[in-house]
């Protein structure tokens, strides 16, 4: 918590937020700034997301989005949402967010994060595309509050025209010396300095300073980040100092390696007087969806929590149990977006 918030309410979750005002970063990207009602202040730490939800043909669609903006700054938050080809959420966020429209939301969650008592002298963030969005706040917090902090800001962007936030971290790399960017772009128009073609292994060592005392931050797509993973451990960096956040909602068939077949089990969820049929490989999440039972999926990639439901009976496979403790995992609890069933299931909500 900063200064300037010690004496706030927060909002954490319990009301709307109403967007206040909506900028255009690229042809597919706008940023939403949000606030709460009565001048309520937001706590986050610079890489979290927060969960808005999308009214569309009656139900709510949750989706996860990084906060863009800095906690310094904690009278508002921002979200910056990229098109999706066939996307339900980020096309109606773009198509119908202006300001004065209200968005249910939920707290700032998540572990991909700088903690201000934690920061490393020197910071290594990897971007790619969209990913660029958790970055855009750790960079803006790291700049206001760690100025001995060396920031080594790498993107990765088709062009000029799909660099989000091109103006704005294009001027903080001239005003401070501490941050260097490192721009990559596969088919430049030739009216930016950057480096062209994609980033490598021999980049990643010849722009790194040194491998050891580095924490890196990476966010893209799963092989975009699985490659910089590589390329860092073979520069020195030690794996644990290696954070990564993924956007790319789980598909059933790669959550738990099972993939969907023709076996059926029944999935009952007694408070609701609900009996269901789940594929063998189907996610729990989808099931408990399209019965119209009151779950929220937000991330739908096992880390923000917010489908945690009870294995009352029966047995499931999960690929994440992230954010549940200890104890809840004892007490049966799982992730719904991230389980299959292995037979039967009695499930509570
Ligand atoms: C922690 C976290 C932070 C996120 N932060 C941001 C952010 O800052 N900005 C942002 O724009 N998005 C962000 N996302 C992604 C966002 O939550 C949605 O997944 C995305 O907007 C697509 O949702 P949709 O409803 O439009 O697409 P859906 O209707 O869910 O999916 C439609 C199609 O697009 C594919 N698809 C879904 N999501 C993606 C994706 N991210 N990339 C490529 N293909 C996809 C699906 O497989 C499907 O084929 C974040 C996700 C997580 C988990
Ligand atoms: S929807 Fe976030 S953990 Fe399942």
């Amino acid at each position: 918590m900063n200064a300037i918030a010690e004496h706030h309410l927060f909002w954490q979750g319990e009301t709307p937020l109403t967007c206040i005002s909506r900028t255009e970063e690229t042809h597919d990207t706008a940023t939403f700034e949000l606030a709460a009602p009565s001048a309520q202040f937001f706590d986050f730490l610079p890489g979290q997301f927060v969960s808005v939800g999308a009214a569309i043909d009656g139900k709510t669609l949750w989706r996860a989005y990084s906060i863009s903006s800095s906690p310094t700054r904690p009278e508002t938050l921002s979200i910056t949402v990229k098109r999706v080809a066939g996307g339900r959420v980020s096309n109606w966020l773009l198509d119908n967010v202006q300001p004065g429209v209200e968005l249910p939301a939920l707290a700032p969650a998540g572990d991909f994060a700088l903690r201000p008592d934690d920061v490393a002298g020197s910071v290594a963030l990897f971007s790619s595309g969209c990913g660029i969005t958790p970055m855009m706040s750790m960079t803006r917090w790291l700049l206001e509050n760690r100025a001995d902090t060396e920031i080594h800001f790498f993107h990765s962007a088709r062009s000029e025209d799909d660099f989000i936030f091109r103006q704005e971290l294009r001027a903080m790399a001239e005003a401070h010396a501490n941050l260097k960017l490192h721009l990559f772009l596969t088919q430049p128009q030739g009216r930016m300095s950057c480096h062209h073609g994609r980033l490598d292994a021999g980049r990643v060592q010849s722009l790194l300073p040194e491998g050891a005392g580095i924490r890196a931050y990476l966010c893209g797509q799963e092989h975009y980040m699985d490659s910089v993973s590589d390329w860092l451990c073979a520069a020195g960096v030690p794996e644990s100092a290696i954070h990564r956040e993924n956007f790319a909602p789980v598909a059933a068939d790669v959550s738990v390696g099972v993939p969907v077949s023709a076996e059926r089990f029944s999935l009952n969820v007694p408070a609701f007087g609900k009996t269901a049929e789940i594929a063998e490989g189907e996610l729990l999440l989808d099931v408990l969806e399209r019965e119209g039972l009151p779950i929220i999926g937000a991330c739908r990639t096992g880390v923000c929590g917010s489908c945690k439901c009870k294995v009352a009976a029966g047995e499931v496979d999960s690929g994440s149990a992230l954010p549940l403790t200890p104890e809840e995992i004892e007490a049966g609890y799982v992730l719904a977006c991230s389980s299959v069933a292995k037979g039967d299931l009695v499930i509570e909500l």
